[in-house]
C-alpha cells in the first residue's frame, strides 16, 4: 500500500508542482513505483512539468465519471518507467470532483504503487481540503519570504485541524548568499518559527526554471537537493542540503559580492 503524500502551500507559486515532480522522479530512480496525481483542478500544470502534456488522453474526471479505468488514464513518464502521472481535468469548467470519489480513486491507486504524490492548489479553500482528504501525510512548501511563511503557518493550522499528523515543511528557493549575509531567514530558523520539522531544503536554482523535471542536470544544486529530499522522505531523515558552503570564507565572500552586484 502506497504512502499518500500531498504537497501543499499557503502562497501560490512557491514551487509545489516542481518539487512534487522532481521528488517523484528521484523516488522512482531508486526503484520505487510512484504515481503523481494532479489534484490542482483548473490551474493544473503537472503534465507540463513532467513533459507529458502531449500524451494526455484521459484525466481524473474521466476516471471518476466512469469513461475509463484509472489505469487507462495513467501516463508513464518518459524519463522513468517507475513514475506515472494521473492528469488533472482538461478544462476549468470541469472542476466538480466530489471529494469522496477522489478519495476512492486515490485509495484504489495506492494499492498498486509505493508512493502516491498529490499536487494540491495553493491556499486553504475547498479544493485544498479535497486534495488533503485523500492523503495521510503532507509536505508544506514555503519560500523564505515572510508572506509565504505566514501563509504556510495558516496551512499548518488547517492541517492540524484536519487531523493530518505526519506533516513536514520544505523550504524552497533558498539563497545561500543571502542567508550567509544575514539578509534572509535560514531554513533552520523557518523550521523553528513554524514549529514543524524540515523534510528538505531546495536552493534557488535557474535549472529548475529552465528544465522540465527529469531533465535537471545531475551536477546542478537542485538535483542534489532533490536527491537528499527523496532520501529524507524514504527513510524519515532530516539531512539538509548544504546551501551555504559556496558562500563561506574569503572566496565565498567574493561570490556573494558578485551575486549581489
Ligand atoms: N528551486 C527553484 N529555483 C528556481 N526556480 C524555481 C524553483 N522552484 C520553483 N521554481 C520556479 O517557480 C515557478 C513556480 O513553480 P511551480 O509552478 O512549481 O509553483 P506552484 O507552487 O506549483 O504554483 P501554483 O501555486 O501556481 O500551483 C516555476 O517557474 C518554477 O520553475
Ligand atoms: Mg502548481
Amino acid at each position: 500500500m502506497a504512502r499518500k503524500i500531498v504537497i501543499t502551500s499557503g502562497k501560490g507559486g512557491v514551487g509545489k508542482t516542481s518539487l512534487l515532480a522532481n521528488l517523484g522522479l528521484r523516488l522512482a530512480s531508486v526503484g520505487k513505483s510512484v504515481c503523481l496525481v494532479d489534484a490542482d483542478f483548473g490551474l493544473n500544470n503537472l503534465d507540463m512539468v513532467t513533459a507529458c502534456e502531449n500524451l494526455v488522453t484521459y484525466d481524473v474526471a474521466d476516471c471518476i465519471e466512469g469513461r475509463c479505468r484509472p489505469k487507462q488514464a495513467l501516463i508513464q513518464c518518459k524519463v522513468s518507467k517507475n513514475a506515472y502521472l494521473l492528469p488533472s481535468v482538461h478544462t476549468f469548467s470541469r472542476t466538480e470532483i466530489p471529494p469522496d470519489r477522489l478519495n476512492q480513486l486515490i485509495s484504489g491507486l495506492a494499492t498498486s504503487f509505493d508512493f502516491v504524490l498529490i499536487d494540491c492548489p495553493a491556499g486553504v479553500g475547498e479544493e485544498f481540503k479535497k486534495a488533503i482528504s485523500s492523503a495521510d501525510e503532507a509536505l508544506v512548501v514555503t519560500t523564505p519570504h515572510l508572506s509565504a511563511l505566514r501563509d504556510a503557518d495558516k496551512v499548518l493550522a488547517s492541517l492540524r485541524s484536519m487531523k493530518i499528523e505526519k506533516v513536514k515543511i520544505i523550504v524552497n528557493r533558498v539563497r545561500g548568499d543571502l542567508v550567509v549575509g544575514g539578509l534572509a531567514l535560514s531554513p533552520e530558523e523557518i523550521e523553528s518559527a513554524l514549529c514543524t520539522p524540515l523534510a528538505g531544503v531546495v536552493p534557488d536554482d535557474d535549472q529548475v526554471f529552465l528544465c522540465n523535471a527529469g531533465e535537471l542536470p545531475p551536477d546542478s544544486k537542485a538535483f542534489k537537493a532533490f536527491k537528499i529530499l527523496a532520501n529524507n522522505v524514504l527513510f524519515n531523515k532530516r539531512k539538509i542540503f548544504d546551501y551555504s558552503k559556496d558562500y563561506l570564507g574569503f572566496w565565498g565572500g567574493i561570490k556573494r559580492g558578485l551575486k549581489n552586484l
